[in-house]
């Protein structure tokens, strides 16, 4: 089968790999009919993660069961899914709680927790950005879609990430009818934040980027657009919020966070999310850090370090909650949010490619070329 492969830094080529098959009883063999380019996915394109050479990428993945295992029994083929991008048991301690993020059974090295499709660090699942996808555990890890499933298509595939890692920067940050809400980036990731935020009812949302077409997006659904181009977003949201700072921040950013002129600053949106939420405001942190950077330019982020400013953070009695987002948690919710005409998430995809042009999508992604701001591939259209 076709697959989009990572051959080094800045590097990908669609290729014939080995074909996904169902290797246990649990087992769910899935035609991938659309799949998404994360950003997640350029932090490995850019050679900044461990993720191997010769893997495939892809982890928001959408398509049409056409095998079960002999173990399987709720999921059916010809069943449309969309899968989670975390790969969980359903019966270890953390998914017993809910932390499908954090599974212990399915990621082999017992010094980590969590495991993805196509992912550094997270297992060795190979990804969907190819013609088939293995699910383990389908009848745990398939969300099944309704008889929209292709009208909306473009809507379900952001449950797989990024609509729920956007609720869940809200969750952590504790978001509330009324509340000021600041995020930090605007990348398919903020934008889901602020979705989120406002289909919550918050009073105000701010998003803060540099990308005037990431921006436009943010006020097409009701957030004010915040440009750190331009203005300080520290002095931007204290005025908004009559000095105090917003209630809420999230940061939808991660480790390669960089100034205007591209200068990477790793501590930087965490700083100014402490800066700009006001005393026993809640904090979300989606983007993704990381336990070491070789490759980072800041010698303290070398060692998965930060020069962050906990004591103001204590001292404003802040919380601040971090990590994957466990997307069970909420993707039966917002897939009934879809179905119900409530939300329509893809109002941010910009570009829908055949598997083959990948390469094309992975590049003007990562350069953050305008316009360029959620793109997706359609491996059965190739
Ligand atoms: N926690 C999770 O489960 C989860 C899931 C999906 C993605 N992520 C992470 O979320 C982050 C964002 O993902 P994305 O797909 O939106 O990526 P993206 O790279 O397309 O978007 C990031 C945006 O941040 C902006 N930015 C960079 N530095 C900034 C700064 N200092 N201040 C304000 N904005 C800044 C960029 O201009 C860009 O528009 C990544 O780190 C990704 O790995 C986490
Ligand atoms: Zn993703
Ligand atoms: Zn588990």
């Amino acid at each position: 089968m076709k697959a989009v492969v990572y051959k080094g830094p800045n590097d990908v080529a669609v290729e014939e790999v080995a074909d996904a098959k169902i290797e246990h009883p649990a087992d769910v063999l899935v035609r991938i009919t659309t799949t998404n380019i994360c950003g997640s996915d350029l932090h490995m394109y850019e050679g900044r993660t461990s993720f191997e050479t010769g893997r495939t990428f892809g982890h928001e993945n959408l398509g049409e069961v056409v095998e079960t295992g002999p173990a399987v029994s709720k999921v059916q083929v010809g069943d449309r899914v969309v899968l989670p991008f975390n790969v969980a048991c359903g019966f270890c301690k953390n998914c017993e709680r809910g932390y499908t993020n954090y599974c212990l059974t399915m990621q082999p090295d017992p010094q980590l927790a969590g495991a993805a499709y196509g992912f550094a660090d997270m297992g060795p699942y190979q990804g969907g950005q190819a013609e088939y996808l293995r699910v383990p555990y389908g009848d745990f890890n398939c969300l099944r879609l309704g008889e929209d499933a292709v009208e909306k298509e473009l809507d379900y595939v952001m449950l797989a990430d990024i609509f729920p890692t956007g609720w869940h920067a809200t969750e952590l940050a504790g978001v509330y009818p009324g509340d000021s809400v600041v995020i930090y980036g605007a990348g398919p990731v903020g934008l889901m934040a602020a979705y989120s935020a406002i289909l919550k009812g918050a009073g105000k949302v701010m998003v803060v980027d540099r990308h005037s077409d990431r921006l436009a997006l943010a006020e097409q659904i009701g957030a004010i657009p915040v440009d750190d181009s331009a203005v300080d977003p520290v002095a931007f949201v204290k005025d908004q919020t009559m000095g105090l700072g917003a209630d809420r921040g999230c940061e939808c950013v991660g480790y390669q966070a960089h100034d205007p002129s591209g200068t990477e600053r790793p501590d930087q949106t965490l700083n100014r999310l402490v800066d700009s939420v006001r005393f026993t405001g809640g904090i979300g942190v989606v983007g993704v850090f990381v336990p070491e950077d070789p490759g980072s330019p800041d010698e303290l982020a070398k060692q998965g370090k930060l020069a962050f400013d906990y004591g103001k953070h204590w001292f404003k009695g802040q919380t601040m909650g971090s990590g994957q987002c466990p997307v069970k948690k909420y993707n039966r919710a917002l897939r009934d949010l879809v179905a119900g005409g409530k939300a329509t998430p893809s109002f941010i995809v910009s570009h829908e490619l055949k598997l083959d042009d990948a390469p094309e999508g992975y590049k003007n992604f990562d350069n953050r070329e305008d316009g360029w701001t959620k793109v997706v591939l359609h491996p059965a259209a190739s």
